[in-house]
């Protein structure tokens, strides 16, 4: 396994490989980064992770000093998971001028996460466009679990006629149903028991839709309801379309979303619901 970390030398490498799938991540990691790496190997000939905190993607106000950064560990995991690249560059690689240039984003990023995190998908749409330039994979792999980013990916790589596929993975849970998150490391341990009720709402939400429930509304109030009792500050829980526009009875195909602040820690999860 090679570790990179400047882009003529990554170029250079990958000058001659016929098939690259590509896995980006802010390092971490964890399973559901690893199951990423698994699916991308089953889809290209060579793989490569990139490892970079984006700068560009968090608010002032939010945690990109305190983003855990676990280099050596991430490097030993990624090569036993049989990583053909790490790219890892520094700031001055990715932004060695300010960033002025910025993509117009879509409706899509202005709803949900992109309500309550203004410069997030501005941020990376950024990041991704460049290292999608800089790797120029046939294949990259997202995560579910940032469902709205999964999604606003696929749209920028359809709507730039970028050659490349966009493949996603399914979210990895710890055994409460927790998902997998480089945030979960701020929880304390009894923060991390509780941390599973948003898990356990969104579930409640899909069964009582299975089980024929249309009255959304009201399903969402009583989990915000239910998660507030138990000290939550909830940002949204919501049942969509799976292209995250509003979803009506009888629409097929949902997913129900959550985003909510345990303490100072804020967790995203959500479940399709399809047919
Ligand atoms: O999902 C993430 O970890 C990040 O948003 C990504 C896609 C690596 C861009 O920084």
């Amino acid at each position: 396994m090679k570790i990179i970390t400047d882009i003529i030398s990554l170029r250079t490498y990958l000058k001659d490989k016929q098939s690259v799938s590509f896995v980006p991540t802010m390092g971490n990691l964890h399973e559901g980064h690893l199951s990423l790496v698994r699916t991308a190997k089953q889809h290209a000939d060579y793989n490569v992770v990139s490892i970079f905190v984006n700068r560009l993607q968090f608010s002032p106000n939010e945690d990109f000093n305190q983003y855990p950064r676990t280099f050596e560990r991430d490097c030993s995991l990624l090569k036993e998971a049989g990583v053909n690249v790490i790219f890892a560059p520094s700031e001055k690689i990715l932004y060695p001028v300010q960033q002025e240039f910025l993509l117009s984003l879509p409706p899509l990023a202005r709803t949900l996460e992109g309500r309550f995190r203004p410069d997030f998908f501005q941020g990376v749409a950024t990041i991704v466009l460049k290292l999608f330039n800089i790797v120029q994979p046939k294949t990259a792999v997202f995560g579910k679990k940032d469902y709205q980013q999964l999604l606003l990916v696929r749209e920028m790589v359809q709507q730039l006629n970028l050659p490349i596929e966009i493949i996603s993975g399914e979210t990895a849970r710890s055994s409460n149903g927790l998902a997998l998150s480089s945030r979960n490391n701020y929880l304390r341990e009894e923060q991390r028991l509780e941390a599973c009720r948003l898990y356990q709402s969104l579930l409640l939400i899909k069964q009582e839709v299975i089980s024929g429930n249309t009255d959304f509304k009201m399903l969402e109030i009583n989990a915000i309801k239910n998660l507030i009792q138990h000290g939550w500050k909830v940002d949204y829980i919501t049942i969509q379309r799976s292209t995250l526009t509003p979803a009506k009875p009888n629409d097929k195909d949902l997913v129900v979303l959550g985003a909510a602040w345990l303490g100072k820690t804020r967790l995203i999860d959500n479940l399709e619901i399809l047919d």
